[in-house]
């Protein structure tokens, strides 16, 4: 990102976290520019990292080599579409909108490089993870900055078919709060075997923080590593042998299923 400009159109939650995290890896504000409606929000992000921010998008663009668009989803067509005649050629568009596709982008900007991704919340405390797809157009160089990008937030994984996206959204995208979920499950269920909520709050958290560094920093997969904490007949066992007989597996199967299934549906709607 040694000389990269970054125009960030929508300068709300997600490019402010985007251009946090690129602050701290030493992008100079200098290279960053934002551009949102809300005087409010640009003179946040304008105090909180120093860059400079516009209300006009065709001014925050110019001579930029990547144009982030950090929008909601709703208004991605028009704010395409205003995009459009103030693009330079060989600009690279990079969208974090959940469930606009490259051949709808295409169609409202024109032909450009487009890289398409999909973040997730964790992003907001930079440790996020990111599935990115890039059309044909986006040279290596491009794909280099795309991925720095979004690598400021977290983890960022190359795709190598548009459609894996809706995976992604129903694996990390829509992931953290099946997380968040089975956190209230376990804390209400040690509340229920006699603990104070804050205690069994905090050994549940603490234990869903231990199990994914111990996951991550692990040379064999989740499934050696919870053979290696399950002796026979013991507490972990009954556990695991009471969820696998209700269905455990197939029930997060349907559960992801479903998301990407409303993925896909939602981009049908979204990109008309
Ligand atoms: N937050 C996440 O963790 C997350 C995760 C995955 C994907 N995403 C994607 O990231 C995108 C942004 O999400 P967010 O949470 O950052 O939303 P957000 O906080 O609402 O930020 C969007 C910003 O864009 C501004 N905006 C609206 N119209 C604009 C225009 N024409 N030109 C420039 N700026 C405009 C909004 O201003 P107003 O509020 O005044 O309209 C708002 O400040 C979404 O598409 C979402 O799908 C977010």
């Amino acid at each position: 990102m040694s000389k990269t400009r970054i125009a960030f159109i929508g300068a709300g939650n997600m490019a402010a976290s985007l251009i946090g995290g690129m602050r701290a890896q030493g992008v100079e504000a200098t290279q960053i520019r934002a551009c949102d409606p809300g005087a409010e929000t640009r003179a946040r992000i304008s105090a909180e990292h120093g860059i400079e921010t516009f209300a006009d998008s065709a001014q925050a663009i110019d001579g930029a080599d990547v144009v982030l668009i950090a929008v909601k989803p709703q208004v991605m067509k028009a704010v395409c579409e205003s995009l459009r005649p103030h693009l330079q050629p060989g600009q690279l568009l990079v969208s974090v909108a959940a469930g606009i596709n490259c051949a709808s982008m295409t169609r409202w900007l024109g032909e450009h490089p487009i890289v398409r991704c999909m973040p997730n919340t964790p992003a907001l405390v930079r440790q996020g993870v990111s599935g990115l797809y890039a059309t044909a157009q986006v040279t290596a160089e491009q794909r280099q900055q795309a991925e720095e990008l979004l690598s400021a937030v977290g983890v960022a994984l190359w795709l190598d078919e548009e459609q894996q996206l809706d995976a992604v959204t129903a694996v990390s995208g829509s992931g953290p709060a099946y997380f968040f979920l089975l956190i209230e499950a376990m804390t209400a269920a040690g509340v229920k075997l006699g603990l104070p909520a804050e205690t069994a709050a905090r050994l549940t958290l603490q234990t869903a923080l231990g199990a994914a560094h111990m996951a991550i920093n692990s040379d064999v997969d989740a499934a050696e590593l919870r053979r290696r904490v399950t002796s026979p007949n013991g507490t972990t066992e009954a556990a695991i042998k009471s969820f696998q007989a209700d269905g455990f597996e197939a029930l997060v199967e349907k559960a992801l299923s479903a998301a990407a299934h409303r993925s896909a549906e939602l981009a049908e709607q979204l990109g008309n």
